[in-house]
């Protein structure tokens, strides 16, 4: 990487120093998810408790609470929002799991892969409903609105998807198209209802809105070129699974933009195709090498984190502020 680009993430705050600035209010966040998993039927607080129980980093409450405190929040509406937020995202893993066909979440085998697609895509729907009853406890329509609206954007993101996989005519642009609404509409989300609860401006809102958005673009990319380039044991979850499933991510479309005649129907056949093998693998990532794609998708990454960055200027409290700067350089770091 280019040394300006390493400046900007050369420290050593970790997602956990972060995470303390609000321990108090992390830990009756989990609370309040463990008290809303309950129910008669047995079965549901049993998977539902080993998915939450697995951990995952609880990116998305944690910027609920950041930015209900970034302006100086002291009620406790925030508490329920962001248990709310971690309950729709939840639920989309339980049911993105099964679209996946995914064996592997959080260090551990999936719910699909342990109970079945059925109990999967159920157990979702109750977190969703969950979620949906946080809401309307929160008593504030706006709320609802958005986050209501989001949960319909991550679907129709994942739906994109999937009627683009094994599709490799799909551009950057259908890219970002898909990877805003599955995943960063919901960081945005997370960001405005902590800024919201403040009776913040609805410039203030916008900003906030376009923080969580910026971020959960540069975490989406990150989790995509970590597809390809992690290990299981850290990532917690199958390494090479976009590939395995067809889908095309930024590191396919930087590959393929710089692809030779050769390359362009190495990937034409073997994403076409119905299965691609370890050896297909092997030859993705060789070309990917080849030409420099992690570090091209590194670039974008930080062209979005930098945009982030800028959204915060005005933020009122520099402490908050600081930590959710971090927040967006520690998830670019995962790739740097
Ligand atoms: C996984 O999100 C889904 C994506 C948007 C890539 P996380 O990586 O935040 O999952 P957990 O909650 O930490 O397991
Ligand atoms: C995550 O996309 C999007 C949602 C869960 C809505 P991915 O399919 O890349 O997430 P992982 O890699 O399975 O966590
Ligand atoms: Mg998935
Ligand atoms: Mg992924």
């Amino acid at each position: 990487m280019p040394q300006s680009q390493k400046i900007l993430i050369a420290f050593d705050r970790t997602i956990a120093d972060i995470s303390d600035l609000v321990k108090d209010d992390l830990n009756c966040v989990n609370q309040v998810i463990l008290n809303n998993m309950h129910s008669d039927v047995a079965l549901i607080p049993q998977v539902a408790h080993y998915i939450i129980a697995a951990g995952g980093k609880r990116i998305r409450p944690l910027i609920t609470l950041l930015v209900a405190k970034a302006f100086n929040y002291t009620g406790n509406r925030h508490i329920n929002l962001a248990a709310c937020v971690e309950f729709i995202h939840t639920a989309t893993l339980l049911h993105d799991d099964v679209v996946d066909t995914s064996d592997q979440r959080r260090g551990q085998p999936t719910v699909n892969s342990v109970w079945g697609n059925e109990t999967s895509v159920l157990v979702g729907d109750f977190l969703f409903s969950r979620a949906f009853q946080l809401m309307v406890q929160d008593q504030d329509l706006t709320v609802l609105e958005i986050l209501s609206s989001t949960s319909a954007q991550i679907a129709e993101g994942e739906i994109h998807q999937l009627m683009r996989l094994q599709d490799i005519t799909l551009t950057k642009h259908d890219y970002y198209e898909i990877i805003k609404f599955k995943t960063a509409v919901l960081f945005a989300a997370a960001s405005q209802v902590g800024c919201l609860i403040n009776q913040a401006s609805p410039e203030q809102q916008k900003q906030f809105y376009n923080y969580g958005y910026h971020l959960g673009m540069v975490f989406q990319i990150v989790d995509d070129v970590l597809d390809y380039r992690s290990n299981q044991d850290s990532l917690g979850k199958t390494v090479g699974q976009d590939f395995k499933e067809g889908k095309v991510t930024l590191p396919i479309i930087m590959a393929l933009g710089q692809a030779d005649l050769e390359q362009q129907a190495f990937w034409q056949q073997v994403i076409g195709c119905e299965k691609r093998t370890q050896q297909d693998f092997a030859q993705a990532l060789d070309y990917m090498n080849q030409h420099n794609v992690f570090a091209l998708c590194y670039d974008i990454a930080d062209q979005f984190a930098k945009l982030a960055y800028q959204d915060i200027q005005d933020c009122p409290n520099v402490i908050y502020k600081q930590a959710l700067a971090d927040l967006v350089s520690l998830t670019l770091a995962r790739i740097a």
